[in-house]
């Protein structure tokens, strides 16, 4: 133990003697117990109860050079320690409560909420995990890792979490707080809105983006059970001062609903919203793909529009909400088979979120894309040699063995049959030249448009499609989450042969 000085047993038989001539009850609790440990611990709980956290720590300690062999002491010390931000020695101590009994859950529920303090991530998840396995009653331990597991935005097992701690205690307005937030992620609007209202009649008022989420939430909720214009015309009321606007409502509304299979619902808004705009491309795209009609790739206006708005958000978007890692994990299968490349494409390059990645790999980088407003999100990242406004096919076609690299990160999801992409891509290519790809997986043999715009692909597809090449390595992944669920995807690195 290295930074935690306890006192000569001296000093503390000293401090008993003070004590007991001071302090009639200590007496007497000493003479009950016949020793000093017990008293000076029940002095300590009362300095820690009235906010007097180092004079507490002080009596823990000095009980704990009497009888440093009892677990509860230290945890109660670990506990003053942590309350008065003496965080290393708060571990220490809770560390050595844990030695002596492993089978505390109390301990390891105090091991947990000092390491999420100090946010230790991986230290709070098991110690939960361990007070939950002890004591699966500890209501504290579900929230506690309920709260750590949405903040690694894994929200259906927080949301598991969060909800057994709310059975457990159900007057903790906290827990049902989080229940809000969790359940609106998963589009499970009902409970979303019941459970930011207990939460307000129980402890909190409300934030405003809170209160927002519930106006969305039984507005949407509305809108599932088919009552659409009703609940657009409520939304006004139901948001009061809070409210958005209605044209926002509708538009997120449409693609929260498409997202999480409630597509009568987002057919009618969509049809609703181009009513509206009847030129939107986007508008009209996206209720093709709602509507299951049979499209064999977006359609470039669409592309261009939809990305030139979306630019601006799309790797906070990306990277922060929906947890998208493809080109750092796709170059990493790339570099696990070849580097040195000295032409390399970013075919759909986007925003350039490949572009660091790829660098390292070789001498010249090309940025393809359709949008220009990603494109100029690229162009203020750098490290591309050129930068090409080009539908991705066409440029293909036009760049004869050209490359050795082609890379391309989560863009043929806007294709649906990959044949001819596929073969322009191969003419692309020098021979033995790499092509490294995302999908998202579908079932079956085929391809299908999915309600949110984008293309699955299953693997025997692929395989049809990729006939020009050798596929050296495939690897599946969360491609991205969409309502709060992971989409199942995978990355493939193939060799034209
Ligand atoms: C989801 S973003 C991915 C961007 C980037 N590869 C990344 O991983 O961050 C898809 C990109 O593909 C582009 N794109 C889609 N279809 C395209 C096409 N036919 N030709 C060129 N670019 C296209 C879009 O404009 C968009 O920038």
């Amino acid at each position: 133990m290295t930074n935690i000085q306890l006192p000569d047993i001296g000093v503390t038989m000293a401090l008993v003697a003070n004590l007991q001539a001071s302090l009639p009850d200590f007496g007497r609790i000493v003479d009950r117990f016949g020793h000093p440990a017990p008293a000076l611990r029940k002095l300590g709980l009362m300095h820690w109860e009235n906010g007097r956290f180092d004079t507490a720590a002080r009596t823990f300690e000095a009980a704990l050079s009497l009888t440093p062999e009892d677990p509860d002491l230290w945890r109660d010390l670990a506990s003053v320690y942590s309350a008065s931000d003496r965080d290393e020695q708060a571990l220490t101590a809770i560390r050595t409560s844990l030695d002596l009994d492993r089978n505390s859950a109390p301990s390891w529920q105090a091991l947990a909420s000092i390491a999420d303090r100090l946010d230790a991530a991986e230290t709070a998840e098991e110690a939960y995990r361990c007070t939950i396995a002890l004591d699966p009653q500890a209501s504290a331990a579900h929230l506690g890792l309920g709260l750590l597991l949405f903040r690694k935005k894994h929200y259906e097992e927080a949301l598991a979490a969060v909800r057994i701690s709310v059975e457990l205690d159900p007057v903790n307005g906290l827990a049902h707080f989080a229940l809000g937030h969790l359940a609106f992620i998963v589009c499970d609007f009902a409970a979303c809105a019941r459970a930011f209202d207990t939460a307000a009649r129980l402890t909190l008022e409300l934030d405003q983006p809170s209160r927002q989420k519930r106006a969305r939430a039984i507005t949407f909720q509305a809108m599932i059970e088919g009552r659409v214009q009703e609940a657009l015309q409520n939304y006004g009321a139901i948001a009061g001062e809070d409210r958005e606007d209605l044209d926002i409502i509708a538009r997120d509304a449409f693609s929260v609903l498409s997202a999480s299979g409630h597509l009568e619902a987002a057919a009618e808004i969509g049809r609703m919203r181009l009513a509206e705009k009847p030129d939107d491309p986007v508008r009209r795209y996206l209720l093709d793909a709602v509507l299951g009609r049979s499209v064999t790739g977006a359609p470039t206006d669409y592309i261009e529009t939809y990305f030139d708005l979306f630019a601006p958000q799309f790797d906070s978007k990306l990277t922060e909400t929906l947890q998208y890692n493809a080109p750092r994990q796709m170059v990493k299968l790339v570099a696990g088979h070849r580097t040195g490349f000295s032409h390399m494409l970013d075919l759909g390059c986007g925003t350039g979120l490949a572009a660091a990645e790829l660098q390292p790999l070789g001498e010249n980088l090309i940025g393809v894309d359709l949008s220009s407003g990603m494109l100029a999100e690229a162009a203020k990242r750098g490290p591309y040699t050129e930068l090409v406004k080009a539908e991705a096919r066409a440029y293909l076609e036009a760049a004869q063995s050209r490359f050795d690299l082609i890379f391309a990160a989560d863009s043929l999801i806007y294709f649906g049959d990959l044949k001819p992409l596929m073969r322009a891509a191969a003419d692309a290519l020098v021979p033995g030249g790499i092509f490294a790809l995302s999908i998202e997986l579908a079932a079956g043999d085929g391809f299908t448009l999915q309600p949110s715009g984008r293309f699955a692909h299953s693997l025997d597809h692929l395989k049809v499609a990729a006939a020009y090449f050798a596929i050296l390595e495939t690897q599946e992944s969360t491609i991205r989450l969409e309502a709060g669920k992971p989409v199942p995807g995978l990355y493939i690195v193939m060799q034209r042969q």
